[in-house]
């Protein structure tokens, strides 16, 4: 069933974070027909060229309606929805007949259960994908593209340890462990691209599998480099401290303990990919789709200065960042 070629797609999130640059790349592409899963009561105005099912997450049957015709259903969902909020798209996908659903994934090397459990992102994620298994009618497909890069280097030093406001950096260890991270938009290719692949060729190599993609396989201190390099500045301008990888999740768990939900949980899940044990580093086992669907090579200097206009936004109080 899931061999035929993908012509509607169904998108949750057309205008976030990760979704609108999806959504962006689908369109321009034109292959496809593609309709946003949206609640009936959300302020988002879909772009131009998508068509829109509004929906209401507590009525099953209006995401069942939403869902047929489609061949696959791509959720990004905020980090702030309900819980149960993907189950139920699943769940609907399944009555409605959805051949493939690409989960709210968009992170970590899910197939690395350790890893998984010890930065709280696996199980929860294995759950949908194990209900999608035990459904037994849509296969999955998800993502792995690492941490986003502009997003973690501009939004809070709890991330890839930089405040470029202040000046400061926080390596981790000696802050040459080499971790993937990757663009919004270089997502939104590798998904267009997936999603453009022949029935049978998607089949054979992605049906219930991951596919790796990055934009860069770099390291903090790389991360540095560059930083210096775009805003011309040198060593001396920054405040630079050391910690102990271990030690930094240790500060996440402690801020949890505390109350301090995200500032503590991205301490845990940046501190823990950035283990010197690779784990972060998806590309050394895996392999990336990158080539095979096409990508391009980025400019590492060109998305930090992105980044850098990002953390300038949040700090004139104009973006705000999850
Ligand atoms: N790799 C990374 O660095 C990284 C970082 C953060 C997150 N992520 C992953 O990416 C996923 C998507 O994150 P994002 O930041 O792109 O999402 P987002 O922009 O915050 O939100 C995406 C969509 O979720 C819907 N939504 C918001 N609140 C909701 C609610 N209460 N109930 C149901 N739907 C709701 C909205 O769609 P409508 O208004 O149209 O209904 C919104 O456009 C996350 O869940 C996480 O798995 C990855």
């Amino acid at each position: 069933m899931s061999s035929r070629p993908i012509r509607n797609i169904a998108i949750v999130g057309v205008t976030g974070q990760q979704g609108s640059h999806i959504t962006s790349h689908l369109v321009a592409a034109g292959r496809h027909t593609i309709t946003a899963i949206t609640r009936a009561d959300s302020v988002a105005a879909p772009p131009n060229g998508v068509k829109v099912s509004k929906v209401n997450y507590d009525d099953p049957q209006s995401l069942i309606s939403a869902l047929r015709n489609q061949d696959a259903l791509i959720i990004t969902m905020s980090v702030t929805a309900p819980p149960d909020t993907s189950e139920k798209l699943v769940r609907a996908a399944a009555e409605a007949g959805v051949p493939w659903i690409l989960p709210n994934e968009w992170g970590i090397d899910g197939t690395n259960e350790k890893y998984g459990r010890e930065c709280f992102l696996g199980p929860p994620n294995k759950a949908i994908r194990d209900l999608i298994g035990e459904l037994g009618v849509s296969s999955w497909l998800a993502v792995a593209c690492g941490f986003w890069y502009q997003y973690s280097l501009g939004t809070s030093q709890d991330m890839y340890g930089f405040d470029l406001q202040k000046r400061e950096v926080i390596f981790y260890d000696d802050g040459n462990t080499k971790i993937n991270t990757t663009t919004w938009e270089q997502v939104g290719r590798a998904v267009t691209g997936l999603l453009s692949l022949d029935g049978s060729e998607l089949e054979s190599k992605f049906k219930n599998k991951f596919a790796y993609v990055s934009s860069f396989n770099i390291s903090q201190k790389d991360v540095f480099e560059s930083v210096k390099r775009v805003t011309g500045t040198g060593d001396s301008d920054w405040k630079v401290e050391y910690v102990p990888s271990e030690e930094r999740v240790a500060q996440g768990m402690k801020a949890l303990q505390e109350g301090g939900r995200y500032a503590g949980f991205a301490k845990v899940l940046y501190g823990r990919s950035l283990f010197p044990n690779g784990d972060g580093n998806f590309e050394a086992k895996h392999g990336l789709v990158n080539a095979m669907l096409g990508l391009p090579k980025e400019d590492l200097d060109e998305c930090t200065k992105e980044a850098i206009q990002l953390s300038n936004k949040i700090a004139q109080g104009k973006s705000g960042g999850h």
